[in-house]
């Protein structure tokens, strides 16, 4: 397979943001930032690139402390709790970590330090005091989210810490009238309170230098990233008053912690780090943060952009200059837009925003009591927010299984299989030459190939599953044309050449499938045998064998979509339960 071996093979390191231990995982995270990247990471690692994938649990920050408060139990045992459940959620969805770590592991915290103390040491850390609400009665400082009071500017009783939704008005948490505390409802006063900083303001000029490069984004996450620079870069507190978190190594801090969003992205360094180890290889981790060939690709939801492409490479950038080898880059960071939920409300589907205080949201690990992963999959990736909101919606998630992944692939393949065994005796051998309609169909398959490629590297996922719809409908327009269920009877001869070509172009199908529908593929491994393999890179084989297959899909019926549709409409109307 020269041809094969002479492209070249690239080494990545791809990450999917850290999600925080706090709650189970819904839809719309995993189109965020879990999905496209796990499909992106299959297809790359079918291709022969050398691929790391890393994630893990964010575990810090006040959400985490106030859930634990709530529940009566350490912020320990939250993080504990919800790394398991995630960890076992993401397997049952098949997403395929190289390495699940998390943030509140003893070498995450020495590496934070670590990239503190170069930070530090380049000049970029500053500090200053800052005036800030501090409850007496709970004994702790509150970030401007749990404060809420009167507002300065028009009298709104229950204006938030730094915005009012009233009228609008931004000001200082400090400036509120009467300002409480939304936790204990108790009175918060100002006091003033130490700070170190990120000195963001000195890395404009080369962020700006690098991002405007990156002629390969998403235009949408550069014009979005060099709209920020342009508007002016401040300094960015990296510590908070918190008692949960990486301790600050300065004295004076021990109250201290590291503000959540300075630690998280380390998170991904200390995952592939733990990958090293674990792979019993210590030092290869190196191979993926300093290789400057290396291709570091962040999937993100777009509410964590300014972090990835702007503050974590000014880190990156910053935490490099010791004379050590420096940081690569992020290679790519594409950000995902949101998805929203469509809710059928007396018997109208509407759309709504996803409210994960409210319940309002399909969480993956109910969806997978429902439904295998798979179909899930399909049709998630199907709607990937790659290019604006998109929304979920359970009537949609069965006419595009049905429709697509069954009645297009599923049917092709199911109709080449069972012709093979009940016509061909599941034997297919390689013909001397194949008739021009099969040749036909095998130059149109590589050009879809093609296209499915460049949109799957770009990455978009959900517009490279179009392409592989493509290689759906070439194939069963093949098998219709040929009409091997005429042609046994008169030609039986024939009907093997047309099978044989069938079952080429059947592996291309399943190749390309696989990423998205993981299962199928590899049971589909169990009564096919012959090469999954691009039509691009095929050399014939001697022979394919089907023996025993099976459907490898079912449909969705009607009363399952009704059921989980009137899930959510349960908890639109406010009468769902917890999630957990
Ligand atoms: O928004 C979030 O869910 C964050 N926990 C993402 C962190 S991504 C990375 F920096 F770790
Ligand atoms: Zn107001």
């Amino acid at each position: 397979m020269l041809y094969a071996m002479s492209e070249s093979k690239e080494r990545y390191l791809v990450t999917s943001a850290l999600p925080y231990a706090n709650g189970p995982l819904h839809v719309g995270q995993i189109v965020g930032a879990y999905l496209p990247a796990d499909v992106f990471v299959r297809y790359l690692r079918a291709r022969g690139h050398d691929v790391v994938y890393v994630c893990g649990t964010d575990e810090h920050g006040v959400p985490i402390t106030l859930t634990a408060e709530r529940e009566g139990k350490s912020p320990r045992e939250v993080v504990d709790y919800w790394y398991a459940h995630m960890k076992e959620t993401f397997s049952r969805f098949n997403v395929s970590f190289d390495n699940f770590s998390r943030t509140s592991t003893p070498l995450h915290a020495k590496n934070t330090q670590l990239f503190y103390a170069k930070l530090k040491e380049g000049g970029y850390i500053t500090e200053a005091e800052s005036r800030q609400m501090y409850s007496p009665t709970e004994g702790r400082f509150l970030p401007d989210r749990y404060v809420e009071g009167t507002c300065p500017v028009c009298g709104y009783k229950e204006a938030r810490g730094d915005q009012c939704d009233n009228c609008g008005s931004w000001y200082e948490a400090y400036e509120l009238i009467e300002p409480h505390s939304k936790v204990t409802g108790g009175p918060v006063e100002v006091r003033e309170t130490t700070h170190l900083y990120l000195d963001l303001p000195s890395f404009s000029g080369r962020l700006k230098g690098w991002i405007s490069d990156q002629q390969h984004w998403r235009d949408s996450v550069r014009n979005f990233v060099l709209g920020i620079i342009e508007g002016g870069l401040e300094q960015r507190p990296i510590t908070r008053d918190i008692g949960w978190g990486v301790p600050v190594p300065e004295p004076g801090f021990e109250d201290k912690r590291f503000y959540v969003w300075f630690d998280a992205p380390i998170g991904y360094v200390s995952s592939t780090m733990e990958w090293a180890e674990l792979a019993g290889d210590p030092d290869r981790w190196r191979e993926y943060w300093q290789e400057p060939d290396t291709r570091m690709v962040h999937f993100i939801g777009k509410d964590n952009t300014v972090f990835h492409a702007v503050v974590w490479p000014a880190m990156l950038m910053g935490a490099g200059e010791d004379g050590e080898e420096p940081f690569i880059l992020p290679y790519d960071v594409p950000a995902n837009e949101f998805m929203n939920l469509e809710v059928v409300v007396d018997g109208e589907p509407r759309q709504m925003q996803m409210s994960t205080s409210r319940n309002l949201a399909v969480w993956l690990h109910e969806a997978l009591d429902r439904f295998p992963a798979d179909p899930l999959r399909f049709y998630l990736a199907s709607n990937l927010p790659e290019t604006g909101d998109v929304a979920f919606s359970w009537r949609e998630f069965q006419s595009r299984v049905n429709s697509d992944l069954i009645g297009n692939l599923g049917n092709y393949i199911n109709r080449v299989l069972s012709f093979t065994e009940k016509y061909a005796g599941g034997e297919l051998s390689r013909p001397e030459e194949l008739p021009r309609e099969a040749l036909a169909a095998f130059e149109d398959f590589k050009e879809i190939e093609a296209r499915y490629e460049k949109k799957m590297l770009a990455p978009r996922p959900r517009e490279a599953l179009g392409e592989l719809l493509a290689l759906g409908r070439r194939a069963n327009q093949f098998f219709d044309s040929e009409a091997p269920w005429k042609t046994r009877k008169e030609d039986p001869e024939r009907t093997a050449i047309t099978l044989y070509a069938c079952a080429a172009l059947l592996g291309s199908i399943a190749y390309h499938a696989a990423p998205y529908v993981p299962e199928a593929a590899e049971e589909l491994r169990e009564f096919f045998t012959g090469p999954i393999a691009r039509v691009t890179d095929l050399e014939p084989p001697s022979g394919y064998r089907v023996t025993g297959a099976r459907p490898l899909f079912s449909r969705i019926e009607d009363a399952e979509v009704a059921a989980a549709e009137e899930q959510l409409s349960r908890a639109a109307r406010g009468e769902a339960v917890s999630p957990g």
